[in-house]
């Protein structure tokens, strides 16, 4: 059994919060550049490597840039503005450091990005150990500074106001809107989007014999790559009608015996499965350039099983779901805040878990593993299991 552990990044409503969640992704990405310079000599850029430097790549190259105009831009020039006495003293003295040291480690990350794209692409095992030495130490003292000085110096000077307009000027950088500032118009067709694949290769001799381990194993470098939300999938169900629908949920285990998710067994894709068994799931994981798709049958997992995980949720997503008749319609928010607070006057400290609430399992009887290629010629290896419960393999075109 997998339980799913999943931490979750600050909002922008805590914006000195979310700084400190950028250094401890950098921290994250560091350690990955020291196991991937021990990694290299002895396995060469094997597929852990190319994908541990498509990581760092991928957050350096991005990431790591928004994170500092965070400072450059906005941190610093507001806590200027605020800043009197020793606070101004101390703020003067430090300011030309920081961005000093952004333009070394900018300078580094040019040597580092050669030889880690060189990496990712599997042309290349070669990493300076110096290099990655120094830049390591230079962010890690960069960043104790700011921790130590800057941002405490934030929280103690920054009111309300200030950290709200810190909070959308780091969303608005990153194209997250806010009701009071929407995303600018899209400059860019959306036909025209387009993204090559190249971080990896799946290959017949890569993969496991069994696709539920081959699973766990992409499952835990989806975690480890820190992919967002790597355990919510598209779950496709097919109404009397014959029409399909889907939504995501999150799946909360996953074993030998298949998939598992909570929900209403009343709601659309309950009474959809009610009807018919048979179901599609689908994760993408675009960080590495990789999506599962899973086809099976859905069963409910027993009521112990549902009980035991209706009891670890947190109280009021126990209260939300016994409240909500979730796809019927209501007349209004305040009318469903109404039910709830009821069912919480109600309902008491344990709360029982409504009968039309549970689990359902997907029993996979085809799982698809894509990975992308570069110019679309993608792999893309199958497993459908035989009667006799053994599972066959074979590759698809992309
Ligand atoms: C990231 C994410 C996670 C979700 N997780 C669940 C879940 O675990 N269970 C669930 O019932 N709905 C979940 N939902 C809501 C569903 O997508 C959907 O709105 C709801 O289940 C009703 O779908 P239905 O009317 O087709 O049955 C999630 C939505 C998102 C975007």
């Amino acid at each position: 059994m997998t339980p799913i552990l999943h931490d979750t990044a600050p909002d922008f409503d805590q914006p000195i919060a979310v700084l400190k969640h950028c250094h401890d992704r950098i921290r994250k990405q560091l350690a990955t550049l020291d196991k991937l310079l021990a990694h290299l000599p002895e396995f060469g850029a094997d597929e852990q490597a190319r994908q541990a430097a498509g990581a760092v790549l991928k957050y350096f190259e991005k990431a790591a840039h928004l994170h500092h105009e965070d400072e450059e831009q906005d941190l610093i020039p507001m806590l200027r503005a605020v800043a009197q006495g020793e606070d101004a003293a101390t703020l003067q003295a430090l300011a030309p450091v920081i961005l000093q040291d952004h333009k070394d480690m900018d300078a580094m990350w040019q040597d580092l990005h050669e030889q880690l794209t060189a990496i990712a692409e599997g042309q290349g095992a070669a990493l300076s150990a110096s290099t990655v030495q120094r830049f390591s130490q230079r962010y890690s003292s960069h960043m104790e500074r700011e921790e130590g000085t800057m941002a405490p110096m934030a929280l103690r000077l920054f009111g309300p106001e200030q950290m709200a307009q810190l909070g959308k000027a780091m969303q608005r950088r990153r194209g997250i809107g806010t009701e009071a500032n929407p995303v600018p118009a899209i400059g860019q067709a959306v036909a025209d989007l387009r993204k090559d694949y190249g971080q990896a290769s799946l290959n017949e001799t890569d993969v496991m014999d069994d696709p539920m381990l081959q699973f766990t194993q992409w499952f835990e470098q989806a975690l480890k790559a820190e992919v967002n939300e790597p355990n919510a999938m598209s779950v496709a169900t097919v109404g009397p009608d014959g029409r399909p629908s889907s939504r995501i949920v999150l799946v909360k285990q996953f074993d030998e015996r298949g998939f598992t998710w909570y929900t209403n067994y009343d709601s659309r894709k309950g009474q959809e499965l009610e009807g018919n068994q048979h179901a599609a799931l689908l994760f993408f994981w675009s960080e590495l350039e990789r999506q599962v798709r899973i086809e099976g049958r859905v069963e409910r997992t027993s009521s112990e099983e549902s009980d035991r995980y209706f009891r670890s949720r947190p109280l009021k997503s126990r209260l939300s779901a016994i409240a909500s008749h979730q796809s019927a319609p209501i007349a209004s928010r305040a009318e469903l805040e109404q039910n709830y607070e009821m069912v919480a006057q109600q309902a008491g400290d344990d709360p029982a878990r409504p009968g039309n609430w549970g689990g359902f399992r997907l029993v996979p009887e085809r799982l698809e593993f894509w990975q992308g290629r570069r110019s679309r010629f993608h792999d893309r290896i199958i497993y459908e299991r035989q009667e006799d419960g053994s599972w066959t393999r074979l590759r698809l075109q992309p």
